[in-house]
């Protein structure tokens, strides 16, 4: 392996004439239309499975949809659901309690316009982000509540034989307090978490996947200039969560497969890591998986009148590898007690081979949301589905897309790689080189 930190993989990805030729002629056929079951296709013409897992589920490839405007409405889910993705995290809503008091309200504000735009790393490398300048959910929690059902109706809970369908999340911004203020407002945590789960309980058994967003604005945000004042968050939300979720009939499995979507904050790469550990070792209730990270946040840059911006592109996901891999160089150290939860990676995910980057870091899957906004004319697929378009590009690119990487990997191995085998990939080589 050529090794440039933080990236794995070499710059170019070794496969056989054969495999390259086979990957090149799959690339052209799927052009018009996906293979009706991605996961059979791939394990039968290539020997590789694609199946990942989110928030405790098993998943037909790993790719789902961040939470974000393009999850705002049923068409847009109905639309990832036709074309196989993994997973959909719907659009953050505020949490509010029972007489409709909403402590976050400032992040239920209306969208504003988007701005797509090229954006290149502090090291030069192109990439793409998006500039805006809204923030959650802003119609009723009502309306939450009837996508949210919608959405589960619309996915279904079939699929083809040995694939899973699509699983829908939640999001949620529960209530912080600001530094010199210790209290959680545990109505609107009771609330919301009841409500979503009663709809999610009309339709599905098991625990209900949520996500806690803490969002990068929140990272620009007065609330989060104190260290300890964050690590009190992550302390204190799981428990807050379980103690409002209503159990499940068993009594003792969580209502809610709580994800703690974590930001990119102000501090350097070990605060980073001190949050995970104190996620591992320190909540005080269950975390069933963390989203890591969201996008990083500028204070400086100017959108629209506005100072201080929320940016992706390749310093993210550049940020995000590397954090994970202090993460894990602390584990290998000794440095936390308890198990990482299960990772779920977003951040700059615009090709198959970067997903395989979080992989070999420890994610079972990925999430993304700049890749969705990108132009139908960026995709070398011609289907009217955006949605696989996107699947068809990071799968079957014969350059940069998954099967490429996985094949390249299991030359190095001697043996297939799947997906899901990748964090011991990723750690048995950490292992032989000394992280170095
Ligand atoms: C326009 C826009 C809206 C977003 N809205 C949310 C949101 O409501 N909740 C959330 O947790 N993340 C939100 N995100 C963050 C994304 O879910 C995602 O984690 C992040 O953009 C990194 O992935 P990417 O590099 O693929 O865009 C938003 C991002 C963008 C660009």
């Amino acid at each position: 392996m050529i090794l440039q930190r933080p990236f794995l993989l070499p710059e170019t990805l070794h496969l056989s004439e054969e495999e390259r030729r086979r990957l090149e002629a799959d690339y052209e056929a799927c052009c018009e239309q996906l293979p009706p079951d991605l996961r059979a296709h791939c394990l039968d013409n290539y020997g590789v499975d694609l199946a990942g897992e989110y928030a405790g589920q098993p998943i037909a490839n790993p790719f789902g949809k961040a939470s974000g405007q393009l999850a705002l409405n049923v068409r847009q889910v109905q639309q990832d659901v036709e074309a196989g993705l993994g997973f959909v995290v719907l659009k953050t809503v505020i949490a509010v309690d029972a007489a409709g008091g909403q402590s976050m309200a400032e992040w239920a504000i209306p969208e504003t316009l988007m701005r797509v735009e090229p954006i290149a790393g502090s090291d030069g490398t192109p990439g793409w982000t998006v500039t805006w300048k809204g923030r959650g959910w802003h119609e009723s929690f009502e309306s939450y509540c009837d996508f949210l059902g919608a959405s589960l109706d619309a996915a279904g809970t079939t699929a083809p034989q040995g694939s899973f369908p699509t699983v829908i999340a939640a999001s949620v911004k529960y209530h912080l307090p600001a530094p010199g203020e210790t209290e959680f407002r545990r109505g609107e945590y009771e609330h919301t978490t009841r409500a979503l789960q009663a709809v999610w309980n009309a339709r599905r058994s098991g625990p209900l996947p949520l996500e806690k967003d803490f969002s990068p604005t929140l990272a620009g945000d007065d609330r989060s200039r104190e260290q300890e004042q964050i690590l009190l968050w992550l302390r204190r939300v799981p428990g807050l969560v379980a103690a409002a979720a209503l159990p499940l009939p068993d009594g003792t499995t969580p209502g809610v497969a709580l994800g703690m979507k974590l930001m990119n904050t102000r501090f350097d790469l070990d605060f980073q890591v001190e949050m995970l550990r104190v996620l591992a070792d320190e909540a005080e209730g269950p975390v069933a998986f963390v989203v890591y990270a969201n996008r990083l946040f500028d204070p400086e840059r100017e959108f629209e009148g506005k100072r201080g911006v929320a940016y992706g592109g390749p310093d993210l996901s550049r940020r995000n590898l590397e954090g994970l891999a202090a993460l894990w160089a602390a584990v290998d150290r000794g440095a936390l007690q308890r198990a990482v939860p299960p990772i779920s990676a977003t951040g700059d995910v615009l090709a198959g081979r970067m997903a395989v980057e979080y992989g070999l870091l420890g994610a079972s899957s990925c999430q993304m949301h700049t890749l969705f906004q990108l132009r139908h004319t960026e995709f070398g697929g011609r289907m009217r589905n955006l949605t696989a378009r996107v699947l068809h590009h990071l799968i079957f690119d014969p350059g940069t897309g998954l099967l490429a990487a996985l094949l390249h990997l299991g030359h190095e191995r001697g043996a297939p790689v799947h997906w899901r085998d990748l964090p011991a990939v990723g750690s048995a080589w950490r292992r032989a080189t000394g992280g170095e």
